[in-house]
């Protein structure tokens, strides 16, 4: 059964852990197809196919899936998964802003969160993601956030937290 998580935020955004209010809205703005095409999977999802991974979900441990809300709206969402206690290790991602709010620094802001939040709350140093090569703003605004590349493979780019992450 999935851990409970207070939200947390830097008092502009708030991460709180997705419920199923919020499927319908979350799948709208991940089916665009300017949002769909950076993501491994880029198929179109059906509400039934998104509703049934995210029972799974549910059921997981290793997984916490969060909307990023602003002044009290939905704004965004982004995740951390593939936790290992073991190797101290997990994965950032699922990064995706709401259409009409990009480029105000949510998500920014909430990859810092959600760094700080592995390391500090979950325990976990060795924080990953993976990038497509050609998603240029993505690739930035990790960079920003203190990743660097460790290596890239069929245009993949795996990159590894090493620093704080600027404010
Ligand atoms: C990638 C994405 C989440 C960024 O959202 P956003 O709202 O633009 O990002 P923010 O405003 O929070 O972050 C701004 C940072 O992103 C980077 N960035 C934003 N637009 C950029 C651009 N046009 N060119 C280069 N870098 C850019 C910069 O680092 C910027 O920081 P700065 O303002 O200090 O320069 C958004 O474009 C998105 O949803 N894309 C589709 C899904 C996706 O690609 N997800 C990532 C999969 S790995």
């Amino acid at each position: 059964m999935k851990q409970h998580v207070t939200p947390f935020g830097d008092g502009t955004v708030v991460l709180r852990l997705v419920e199923e209010r919020d499927l319908e809205t979350i799948l709208a703005w991940r089916n665009r197809d300017e949002a769909r095409v950076w993501f491994k999977s880029s198929d179109k999802i059906a509400f039934e196919a998104h509703l049934s991974w995210y029972k799974r979900y549910l059921q997981k441990e290793d997984d916490f899936f969060f909307l990023i809300e602003a002044n009290g709206r939905p704004v965004g969402q982004c995740g951390i998964y593939d936790i290992d206690h073991y190797a101290g290790s997990a994965e950032i991602g699922r990064f995706l802003v709401a259409p009409d709010m990009g480029g105000r620094g949510y998500i920014k802001r909430s990859c810092a969160e959600l760094v700080r939040f592995g390391i500090d709350v979950l325990k976990l140093p060795n924080l990953f993601l993976e990038v497509m090569e050609r998603n240029r703003k993505a690739i930035e605004l990790y960079t920003r956030c203190g990743f660097a590349e460790e290596s890239r493979s069929n245009g993949l780019i795996r990159m590894n937290f090493n620093q704080e992450p600027a404010r």
